[in-house]
């Protein structure tokens, strides 16, 4: 049984870790950089609405749906998608969600680096600028300089599969112990110089006033794929985590801490965030660049504000790093596994490839603006591909075999739950509403 199978990559060395290394891959860039920037595209209110919708409904039930399948395969996603599917005497076609959840893994991690790169920059901020005008012509000058944004790719891209390479059980539990903490902290001193911006009401009605005239089609997929990637679910990183989960935590539990835990992220960084938005006169709609042109002017205005925006931006480079590792790791563990190749040369042969398209993503802010897919730069064309399309459609597979393919009494005996009420809830969620909801987002977008 599962217990007895161990994975060659290690155990999490206390029940607490696993939550750790999960809030580690869930709270990132995800929270800081794309949840304010995503509300403030698509209209306030009624996307944040839809997105805790979603993440109640659909993301907290597949992500443990999820970590079961982890710990019970106990191996990379790809090998115990197969494990599993023989366990349940069902084809072995099954393998491939493990591996396309892999590859979304690696594109995801090609953007992501480019603007963790954008986050490790801005240590070296200055935080001297105090008018909006100035913090956001910076920025541009920023996005436009090719050699800047290729040198902060590179490192970040360095800094993850070193990391990996080295195995993320040492690399991780220390760190993330302390730092996660503090990031809070600073995202608390944050709202709390929103309040006092003169704009902090006008910024909280944007946020939590939901205006349903906005609610269309695009909104309603923004929202969900924010949903799976804000708790980096179906692509198998919560998967290759769950694997090196202890036997004898309790599933549900944890889930639930790793969601409420990242949604406070969001929640808080979007209140801090939008007064200062508001209080100086720029616009919500500003795009990927909103935190990198409303942070630093409350770091410019705030007491010992030098400080501060040093330790953010070093605090969320670090964020974003705990949650790269985990982008890469599904593939990693199964080269390790299944073509025996070194820890080290997985980390660094999957580490090239998502160089490479991210260099495609570093140019299209400059020398490559002009050239677009589907009216996307190169950018946001790989975003919208994974967060609304790959890791939605993994969700629904993820859904359906936990639902309908494997064994109820392998569910329960994995979960270690009786069948009653919290179980069959669960169980429906999975089986019916998750897979309907989502196939029917992603239906109504493309009809
Ligand atoms: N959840 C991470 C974030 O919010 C990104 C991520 C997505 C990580 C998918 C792993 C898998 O920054």
């Amino acid at each position: 049984m599962s217990d007895q199978r161990k994975s060659i990559h290690g155990t999490w060395s206390s029940r607490w870790t696993f939550i750790l290394a999960a809030t580690g891959s869930a709270v990132g860039l995800g929270n800081i950089w794309k949840f304010p920037y995503m509300a403030g595209d698509n209209g306030g209110g009624a996307f944040v609405l839809i997105y805790l919708a979603c993440i109640f409904v659909i993301g907290i039930p597949i992500m443990l749906g999820e970590i079961m399948i982890g710990r019970r395969g106990r191996s990379s996603p790809a090998n115990t998608m197969s494990f599993l599917a023989k366990e349940a005497e069902s084809s072995q076609a099954w393998t491939l969600l493990g591996a396309t959840g892999a590859l979304a893994g690696l594109l995801i991690l090609s953007f992501y680096s480019v603007a963790a790169g954008w986050a490790m920059a801005y240590v070296f901020g200055g935080f001297q600028e105090t008018s909006a005008q100035a913090v956001s012509s910076e920025f541009d000058k920023f996005l436009a300089d090719p050699a800047a944004l290729l040198f902060w790719h590179t490192l970040f891209i360095i800094l993850t599969v070193t990391i990996v390479a080295r195995g993320i059980l040492k690399g991780l539990e220390a760190w993330i112990n302390t730092l996660m903490p503090m990031l809070f902290i600073i995202i608390i001193l944050l709202c709390i110089y929103a309040m006092q911006t003169g704009a902090f009401l006008e910024g909280l009605a944007y946020l939590f006033k939901p205006d349903f005239t906005k609610i269309n089609s695009d909104v309603l997929l923004a929202a969900l794929g924010q949903a799976f990637f804000t708790l980096s679910l179906g692509m198998g990183a919560i998967m290759a985590y769950g694997a090196y989960m202890p036997a004898d935590q309790n599933i549900g539990r944890t889930a639930i801490t790793v969601a409420a835990l990242d949604t406070g992220v969001a929640l808080l960084a979007g209140i801090a965030i939008f007064p200062i938005v508001f209080a100086n006169g720029l616009a919500p709609t500003e795009g990927p660049g909103l935190v990198f042109v409303t942070l630093p002017i409350a770091f410019a205005n705030m007491p010992l504000g030098v400080l501060f925006g040093t330790l953010f931006f070093i605090l969320l480079s670090i964020a974003a790093l705990s949650s790269s590792i985990s982008l890469i790791e599904p593939g990693v563990a199964w080269l390790v596994e299944s073509l025996k190749t070194k820890r080290a040369y997985a980390a660094i042969g999957l580490g090239i490839f998502s160089w490479i398209l991210g260099v495609f993503s570093a140019l299209s802010f400059n020398l490559m603006s002009e050239f677009k897919l589907f009216g996307m730069n190169f950018f946001d064309f790989t975003d919208f591909l994974t967060n609304q399309i790959m890791l939605p459609l993994g969700g629904i597979f993820i859904a359906v075999f936990v639902g309908w393919v494997m064994k109820k009494k392998d569910v329960l005996d994995e979960l270690q739950i009786e069948d009653g009420i919290i179980f069959k809830s669960w169980f429906f969620v999975i089986r019916f509403v998750a897979p309907v909801m989502v196939a029917m987002v992603l239906l109504y977008f493309f009809i």
